[in-house]
């Protein structure tokens, strides 16, 4: 669907934004393994969690989804059925990698596919670990893309030294242990989000973290209960920076998961000058929430890299937005995981930002990024890509004239009505 937006005089209001898509996901793994009923609110009914859903019902998972509230009748990890439909997930590639960590565990045949976009994305980082520990995967090129073969059976004690800092794949590991014989453990480079941890725990089990390192013991089983799901960080992020960067913007956003492997995006904000408030903390012992309230700022640019990346993976493509609009130069590095994303983010992200006449370049693993006055209206595509959609929407509401964006409706994939919450700020939408 191609969308026409023109630059707004400002942004004001409140809002909640829908519920975080990697606590979703999970919430609808683990209730449909777990044994008893477990119940969600403040879910995502973004296409990927639902794609999640449906995998589940598939393997004879009574699931019911209306808007934000789930309950799922768990049938514990031993009730799975063998689907006999494809598993199909859509663009998710949460669902894929955290699902071959639950099949696993389970004796039967499955077969996996995707979108054409994650046709191309790499699953060897799961396969290989899983089947180093012994599971039957097959693929094409070797188990590295879709389609993809599991038959899972019984595992043992196993460690993982993984490569990346991925929850992805630190979570299918964790996962593929469930029913193992002796403990499995994942060490990653950096700390990746740690909702699967968390959640393992409020269904029940023990999860052991010492410093980069995630261990559990096989054997045990999740008993369900009832999740609450906040607001989503990663899509909170499009309104704090369009707050930030457009002018005569204040915006307050409420309740927004607020746990610290997320919260890269509020470190960096506040590091380039954001005028940011948080308020109303709570959820501190499973995942924590606030309120946060941005208004119009003058950012300045940094350095960004390290061990906050795993910290702010998706919100890049937005950072770098607001990097046009910051001064002197902004330094994006150690982000290569950025090319194995929905679409190669540096490209894309970079590509993108020039039609609007950013001074933006490519690098091995990142970007460099500098002032830019005033950007112009373009030409503009999300190459079906959620997170890609949302930036250039919001740096369209900074441009001068008018901005197409083609394939706008990728956007339903983590925020369904992004475009609506959108229009609900603008007090007027019109040129300046
Ligand atoms: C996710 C982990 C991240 C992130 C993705 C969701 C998750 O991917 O980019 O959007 O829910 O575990 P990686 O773990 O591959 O970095």
């Amino acid at each position: 669907m191609l969308k026409t937006l023109r630059a707004v005089s400002g942004l004001q209001g409140s809002l909640r934004v829908p519920g975080d898509k990697s606590i979703s996901h999970r919430a609808v793994m683990f209730g449909s393994i777990a044994e008893g009923t477990t119940t969600v609110n403040g879910f995502l009914p973004g296409d990927d969690c639902l794609s999640t859903i449906d995998c589940f019902r598939k393997m004879g998972v009574s699931i019911e989804q209306s808007d934000d509230t789930v309950k799922i009748e768990g049938k514990g990890l031993d009730g799975l059925t063998e689907p006999s439909e494809i598993l199909d997930v859509g663009n998710s590639g949460t669902t894929i990698r955290l699902m071959l960590g639950i099949l696993a565990n389970t004796p039967f045949h499955a077969c996996l596919i995707g979108d054409a976009s994650i046709a191309k994305r790499p699953m060897k980082r799961v396969t290989a670990p899983l089947r180093e520990r012994g599971v039957a995967i097959d693929g094409r090129e070797d188990g590295n893309f879709v389609p993809l073969s599991i038959r899972g059976g019984n595992t043992q004690t196993y460690h993982y030294n993984s490569p990346v800092a991925s929850a992805q794949v630190k979570s299918a590991v964790l996962l593929s242990g469930l029913k193992a014989e002796g403990t499995t453990s994942v060490t990653e480079p950096y700390t990746s989000r740690d909702h699967t941890e968390r959640m393992l725990r409020a269904f029940g089990c023990e999860v052991q973290v010492s410093g980069k390192t995630a261990s559990l013991k096989g054997g045990q089983s999740l008993k369900g209960t009832h999740i609450e799901v906040p607001g989503d960080i990663s899509s909170a992020a499009f309104f704090l920076v369009a707050g930030a960067i457009i002018p005569n913007s204040e915006i307050t956003l409420k309740k927004v998961g607020m746990n610290s492997t997320r919260t890269g995006i509020i470190d960096v904000l506040q590091q380039m000058g954001a005028d940011l408030t948080i308020s109303a903390v709570e959820g501190e012992d499973s995942e924590p929430y606030a309120d946060i309230t941005v208004r119009t700022s003058e950012l300045k640019g940094i350095e960004i890299g390290g061990e906050i990346i795993p910290r702010l993976i998706d919100e890049i493509p937005i950072i770098a937005l607001a990097a046009t609009q910051a001064s002197g130069t902004t330094v994006i590095k150690d982000a290569a995981e950025l090319k194995v994303k929905e679409t190669n983010r540096i490209d894309t992200v970079v590509n993108e930002l020039k039609k609007f006449g950013a001074d933006i370049t490519a690098t091995a693993d990142g970007m460099i990024i500098k002032k830019t006055d005033r950007l112009q209206g373009a030409e503009t595509h999300s190459h079906g890509d959620h997170r890609i959609g949302m930036m250039l929407a919001i740096a369209a509401c900074l441009s001068e004239g008018e901005t197409s964006l083609s394939d706008s409706q990728a956007v339903t994939v983590s925020y369904p009505n992004f475009f609506e919450q959108l229009e609900q700020l603008q007090k007027e939408n019109i040129g300046v």
